[in-house]
């Protein structure tokens, strides 16, 4: 039962939708009335079924959001079955797989793994959804960056750098877009409790990060998809060009 009709009639696509902040993401906007696509690298059978079995419609593509044919394949099939598209949330990334090591240890070969997957994919897909969004005179983008770029974390230059680039990208698309009625937005979490992060970062550390956030819970992909679902939604009429951060308040500096 879908319980708030704010997106209703209306198609998002969201990258990486078969697992944690992505999957969140998907299920959020399918509960507001949005048909959902994710395009992941992996099926995104569970997130399907998930927002399917509440009523909700989705459709899971399997593709690699770097590669610049699959990506417009991917936007066709997308138009060519829903005749529209009104939301685009690149959510896609790689973060937590990332080894840290101080930036004269990164190969070349990483650092353009990391920008591949963070930053061209961003300017792929906001590339394919321009052009129906252009056409229909609006349109909602929404890139997940991350609270690094405040801080500029060490050991990991080239994640620090691609979320950079997501800031800026955000901001440029802005104002290109934003005569055509289209919103561009980003939202930026802090370290967010997902099935990976739980994984690959020390509990210790989990702990600690969130001993420095104001609100002193775990943050949870739910935090992170109610953000892009307000930027994605009608009540966000005016919001463009911003940097949300669901970080608990981690870094507004010392007090
Ligand atoms: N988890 C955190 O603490 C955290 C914090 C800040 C920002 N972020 C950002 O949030 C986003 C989601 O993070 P997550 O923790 O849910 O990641 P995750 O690794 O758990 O999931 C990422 C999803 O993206 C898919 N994916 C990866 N590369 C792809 C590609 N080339 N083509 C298509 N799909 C691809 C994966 O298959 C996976 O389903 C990322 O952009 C990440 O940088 C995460």
């Amino acid at each position: 039962m879908v319980a708030d009709a704010g997106l209703t009639g209306q198609v998002a696509v969201v990258t990486g939708g078969a697992r944690a902040i992505g999957r969140a993401i998907a299920e959020t906007l399918a509960g507001r009335g949005a048909t959902v696509v994710s395009i992941d690298l992996s099926p995104s059978d569970a997130t399907v079924a998930a927002i399917e079995a509440t009523g909700g419609s989705a459709l899971s593509i399997e593709g690699d959001v770097t590669d610049e044919t699959g990506v417009a394949a991917a936007f066709e099939q997308v138009l060519e079955r829903f005749g529209r598209l009104d939301v685009l949330v690149n959510n896609a990334g790689l973060f937590a797989g990332i080894e840290r090591r101080p930036f004269w240890e990164i190969d070349l070969a990483e650092w353009n793994r990391v920008l591949d997957v963070n930053v061209r994919s961003v300017f792929l897909c906001s590339r394919a959804a321009s052009g129906p969004m252009r056409d229909a005179g609006r349109g909602r983008i929404v890139n997940i960056a991350s609270n690094v770029t405040t801080f500029g974390m060490a050991n990991l230059l080239h994640y620090v750098a691609s979320k950079s680039a997501v800031v800026g990208i955000t901001r440029s698309m802005a104002r290109e877009l934003g005569p055509s009625g289209i919103a561009v937005n980003a939202v930026a979490p802090g370290l967010v409790t997902t099935e990976i992060t739980e994984q690959t970062v020390p509990e210790q550390y989990r702990r600690l990060v969130a001993e420095g956030q104001c609100l002193q819970q775990p943050i949870l992909p739910a935090d992170i998809a109610e953000a892009v679902t307000y930027l994605a939604s009608p009540e966000a009429r005016m919001v463009t060009g911003q940097t949300l951060l669901v970080n608990g308040g981690a870094t507004m500096g010392p007090a």
